[in-house]
């Protein structure tokens, strides 16, 4: 039905109506480089384009639509877009504190809500999820996606596409998903945005392909082309990345669309020496529509008919485009409800952001156990995110209002009501000041109460698009003011809000407890609130390495070893001899991170046995030929502590003997599990091929014969419980 009616309009369209639903135009706020103009009523009128976005409010889309629908010759729709990338007006964590719940179920439903919220407006497609995998925290970018792991990034892409595109795209609560950037724009060098990106195709299919591939699986609608180059040859005109793997390995039938003006940066990248060649470069490798470079509208009409372009090419992307319209219902439906209620915060929409939150909240420090804080203890809140309505939304928070925030200040505000003096409250210092004026407001505050709560971090403008540092550590003269703070001699709780890891060596030092918060969206008060007195208990893990210094960034679990690993040396001390000089290390700092991938505390502590697999060994070719799952892990895990609590189990592997190296560890599995004290519970992880297998140096997924594999379960990557078995 679908595809007729698709061959049935496109044979009806002229040249200029075909490359017209290729062209999309931002009008509304810009997103990336001006290049607006002002004729966009007239370019609807006249079909000459296929897709705005920046354009929100119910009237607003509808008013465009109006003109598309009732004023253009063949009535096509268009299709709304929006960088819809944590909730559209509630707003959740960042997605980086999304992945550190583990908790993908969780996730799709919040996306789901993000979803309904933005299609009651228009929007029925989101650029979204974001999935490149980030080892580099100096990338602005990291606080856009789920970090660093491939196994954690499929996972929660799977979830954001679901949630998005629910069951059927058709419904009206359903949006497109567009899954970006591809490829690999999380690699760029040096962690300067938009930068160079070079590495070989194992890494590529290893570690940044599985997230992709994943949404892809999930039936994401539309897939983003990336800024970056990749080994050379730009994301935006690049056939391997778009056609050979995206359609030919993936069997990928939706649309793609370019990233903001990348099609015209082909020129900058100097791989095209003018506006056609950019267009046609990008077209040819598979890049259906154009964002904001303005050229394939005028020019492909021109390089069909100069016979430079087949127009069957040209055929080829419209029909891609217009069965997502299709799908999504938009001939049917082309217009939303303009008087359906002004947007509410529901207690159930704000319930489910505040769980989020709570789920992501890392607790990444407790000595002696200061935390959680008891009843009647008097509080110092200080510094300049305690009460930062703006900074708890994060980048590209949607249509999100800072006036739907409950900060920390507010929320301890209710919580101590009644109790005079149990809350002292003190800016002490901005964000990126030197002005240290507000030092002595903030220690007396901390002399007179019994512990001292520092919301310290950075704002949300620090990380994002375009918003790449050089420095990882406190900005400003924060660390100067938690010294002052540690130096009265009261416990100091440090919350760090931040889109990226910071160095937190120096803060760990003057601290009784450390919390790792993002930007927990609209509910970050209330639910470090509760997770601070304890009546929720921290269960998120970090999904990204939090490295000791910005000299060891990329810092990453899943590494391959060296021929010269560092191992039991003692590198606090200086390397004098010829056992500690000849491995690979620094003179000045320790090889470890600060924090590793998959740590969080909890108000109780775990216990696990040793991984049990349900074989000794495995055939190499019964594996390769059996689809699923052809092995089992089980171990059992117990609360060993005295309160409730939710662990993470991960199940880390490593395969020996292999014609390539490979990582000492990678993510197979997880799950979350929330036990009663003592309380103890059987848990199986399922393998298959996918897990199993490796690249060989030809870059193609294999298991070979006389390998051996090594499993570690527990509640890090620095897992202990082992067992291992063999592939004869
Ligand atoms: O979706 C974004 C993309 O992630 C970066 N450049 C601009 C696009 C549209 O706003």
């Amino acid at each position: 039905g679908l595809q007729r009616r698709v061959e049935a309009l496109l044979a009806r369209m002229t040249l200029e109506e075909k490359v017209g639903q290729l062209a999309q135009y931002s009008v509304g706020t810009p997103t990336g480089p001006g290049t607006g103009r002002s004729d966009y009523e007239t370019l609807v009128r006249t079909g000459a384009v296929g897709s705005m976005f920046n354009v929100v409010g119910a009237q607003e889309t509808n008013r465009y639509q109006r003109i598309a629908v009732e004023q253009s010759r063949l009535k096509i729709p268009l299709l709304f877009g929006f960088d819809v990338i944590h909730g559209y007006r509630t707003t959740m964590p960042i997605p980086l504190g999304m992945a550190a719940s583990f908790d993908p179920a969780l996730v799709e439903q919040a996306m789901h809500l993000a979803a309904t919220e933005a299609a009651a407006e228009g929007i029925r497609w989101v650029f979204s999820p974001m999935v490149d995998i980030a080892r580099d925290p100096r990338w602005g970018r990291v606080a856009e996606g789920s970090g660093e792991d491939p196994f954690l990034g499929a996972a929660m892409a799977r979830a954001y596409v679901r949630g998005y595109q629910g069951p059927s795209l058709s419904e009206s609560t359903s949006v497109a998903a567009s899954v970006k950037h591809f490829a690999a724009y999380g690699g760029a060098e040096a962690g300067r945005d938009y930068n160079t990106v070079d590495m070989s195709e194992v890494s590529l299919r290893q570690t940044y392909l599985p997230p992709y591939q994943a949404a892809i699986e999930a039936g994401s609608a539309t897939l983003m082309s990336a800024f970056n180059t990749l080994n050379g040859v730009p994301a935006t005109a690049n056939a391997h990345l778009l056609t050979d793997i995206l359609r030919g390995e993936w069997g990928f039938n939706g649309f793609v669309v370019s990233d903001w003006t990348a099609v015209a940066e082909l020129k900058n990248h100097g791989i095209a020496l003018d506006g056609p060649s950019a267009a046609l470069k990008a077209l040819g490798a598979g890049v259906d529509m154009d964002m904001e470079s303005h050229l394939y509208a005028p020019e492909l009409p021109r390089l069909v008919r100069e016979g430079k372009l087949s127009q069957a090419v040209v055929d080829e992307a419209v029909r891609r485009v217009l069965r997502v319209k299709f799908a999504l219902g938009l001939f049917e439906h082309p217009y939303v409800d303009e008087k359906v209620a002004a947007y509410v915060a529901t207690p159930e929409k704000r319930e489910l952001a505040r769980r989020l939150a709570e789920e992501s909240i890392v607790l990444l420090e407790n000595k002696g156990g200061v935390l959680p804080l008891s009843p009647g203890r008097k509080v110092a809140l200080v510094g300049p995110l305690a009460d930062a309505p703006v900074d708890m939304l994060g980048t590209w928070n949607g249509k999100g209002d800072p006036r739907d925030v409950v900060t920390l200040r507010a929320a301890l505000e209710h919580r101590l009501r009644g109790t005079p003096g149990a809350l002292r409250h003190a800016r002490g210092t901005d964000v990126l000041s030197a002005d240290s004026s507000g030092f002595a407001e903030a220690v007396a505050a901390a002399r007179a109460s019994d512990v001292v709560i520092a919301a310290l971090g950075e704002d949300t403008n620090m990380s994002g698009e375009a918003a790449s540092r050089t420095r990882i550590d406190l900005p400003g003269n924060q660390l100067q003011l938690l010294e002052a703070l540690a130096a009265t001699g009261k416990p100091v709780v440090l919350i760090v809000f931040s889109g990226r890891p910071l160095a937190l060596t120096e803060p760990q030092r003057q601290v009784a407890a450390l919390v790792q918060a993002w930007q927990p969206g609209i509910e970050a008060g209330p639910a470090l609130a509760n997770l601070l007195w304890g009546d929720v208990d921290f269960s998120a893990r970090l999904p990204i390495t939090f490295p000791r210094s910005l000299g060891q960034v990329p810092l990453y679990y899943n590494h391959l070893n060296t021929g010269r690993p560092a191992g039991q040396t003692d590198l606090t001390r200086p390397a004098s001899n010829g056992v500690e000089k000849y491995v690979s290390r620094y003179l000045d700092e320790r090889n470890t991170p600060l924090y590793p991938f998959g740590h969080g505390l909890s108000y109780t502590s775990f216990d696990f046995s040793p991984p049990q697999p349900s074989a000794p060994s495995l055939q190499a070719r019964a594996v390769r030929e059996q689809r699923g799952e052809v092995l089992r892990v089980k171990t059992q895990v117990r609360n060993a502590g005295a309160r409730p609590g939710t662990v993470v189990a991960q199940l880390y592997l490593r395969i020996l003997g292999t014609s390539t190296a490979q990582p000492v560890r990678q993510l197979v599995g997880f799950q979350r599990v929330t036990l009663a004290p003592g309380e103890s519970r059987e848990l199986e992880f399922p393998l298959g091929f996918q897990e199993l297998s490796f690249f060989d140096a030809r870059a193609t997924r294999v298991v070979e014969p006389g390998t051996r594999y090594e499993l570690w379960v527990g509640d890090s990557s620095e897992a202990t419980r082992h067992a291992s078995f063999t592939m004869e």
